[in-house]
């Protein structure tokens, strides 16, 4: 199937809550990821597929995606614009880009999904097995944490399962579809619609040939902060495939104009952002820096992210704390196991000072 007769469609008008207060100021797929937009990332491999017209539906925060993407011309794509007044589900969402289609093949992406799936190879598996609608699914450890989606020895989707304890299969929906563009006139239009809970079932039960596409390759939902943290390493660290990274992974990634003291130890696919400072001393493991911040001396930052222009005091434990823009974290604050500081946010020194005069 020729990729350049395929329409993409990307999702990315939701808010995001998750990862608040991240995405108090900034849409999810716009967050710095290993230093670039993280939709940057899942568009570099729409491009390097071959996929040539991409429609972003949006609506949260919806004007920065056409300041940073423009008409695509940077990255090879030609990239159009839907916003939705009022964010109208996944499925609505889709519905609401059908009169920007070119062409009779869509394939639909979550924008929060990282992922080193062979867009080509799904693509050559729903033209092989003659389906209406072709799901990508992963593999899961845990499967009960999610909907599954069991498939048939033809790979043909037998039900949309809801979470249980006892799921009878290990596949979930990765976030990635291929839809023949006459079964996209079904989603009901004019409401919020989900894509997942509502459209897929009624497709199944209406008869239309819904496939599985199984893949193993990297997959995470960036939704969660843990994932979030996880997924920036995994780019830094080479783990997670990123055509706009190209060669440039290791345990850390310095992005030009951050200053990094000489004693600092950058480790864990630890991520410093444009104009950071990292001061003498500081130990950054699994860290998310974005632009401006300013870690100071002997600091440990692990898993977690810190906000553009926040700084954090020195001799300051974070661990898996996220820190909004702009906010500021007196010295020897201890933030752990999942605290969130909120934009612009002060909070005083604190903590005892050990020192050989006591
Ligand atoms: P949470 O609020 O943290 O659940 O995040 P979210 O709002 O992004 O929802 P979710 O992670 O379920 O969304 C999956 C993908 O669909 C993301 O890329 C969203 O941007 C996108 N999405 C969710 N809701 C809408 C919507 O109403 N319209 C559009 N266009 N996209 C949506």
């Amino acid at each position: 199937m020729d990729p350049s007769k395929v329409d993409a469609v990307v999702l990315v008008g939701g808010k995001g809550t998750r990862l608040r207060p991240l995405t108090v100021s900034a849409a999810k797929p716009m967050l710095p990821t290993a230093g670039l937009p993280f939709l940057t990332h899942l568009l570099s491999r729409i491009a390097e597929a071959g996929i040539e017209h991409v429609i972003l539906g949006t609506s949260f925060k919806a004007a920065t995606f056409e300041n940073e993407f423009g008409d695509g011309s940077k990255l090879g794509l030609q990239i159009e614009y839907v916003v939705e007044d009022h964010p109208m589900g996944t499925g609505g969402g889709i519905a609401n880009v059908i009169p920007k289609l070119r062409n009779d093949i869509v394939m639909v992406f979550n924008g929060d999904v990282l992922s080193g799936m062979d867009l080509r190879q799904m693509l050559a598996s729903h033209h092989e097995s003659q389906a209406d609608l072709t799901l990508h699914l992963v593999r899961v450890s845990d499967p009960r944490a999610f909907g599954c989606v069991p498939t048939d020895a033809d790979g043909r989707v037998e039900a949309f399962l809801e979470k249980t304890e006892d799921p009878p299969s290990d596949q979930i929906n990765a976030g990635t579809y291929i839809f023949n563009r006459d079964v996209l006139d079904q989603i009901p239009r004019g409401r919020e619609v989900s894509v997942e809970r509502e459209v897929f079932p009624a497709l199944l039960a209406d008869g239309v040939k819904v496939c599985g596409y199984v893949d193993s390759s990297y997959w995470r939902d960036m939704g969660t902060p843990e994932d979030f943290v996880r997924g920036s390493a995994d780019l830094v660290r080479g783990l997670a495939p990123s055509p706009a990274l190209g060669g440039r992974r290791g345990e850390s990634l310095v992005h030009d104009g951050a200053s990094v003291s000489p004693g600092a130890v950058l480790v864990g696919g630890t991520v410093v952002g444009r104009g950071a400072e990292i001061g003498p001393g500081v130990r950054l493991d699994g860290a998310v820096i974005f632009d401006g911040a300013h870690i100071e001396a002997g600091s440990v930052v692990e898993r977690s992210i810190i906000g553009a222009g926040a700084r954090i005091g020195p001799r300051a434990l974070l661990r898996d704390a996220i820190i909004g823009d702009g906010a500021n974290i007196g010295a020897r604050c201890e933030l752990l196991r999942g605290a969130r500081v909120w934009p612009g946010v002060v909070i005083p020194d604190c903590g005892v000072r050990y020192s050989s005069d006591i």
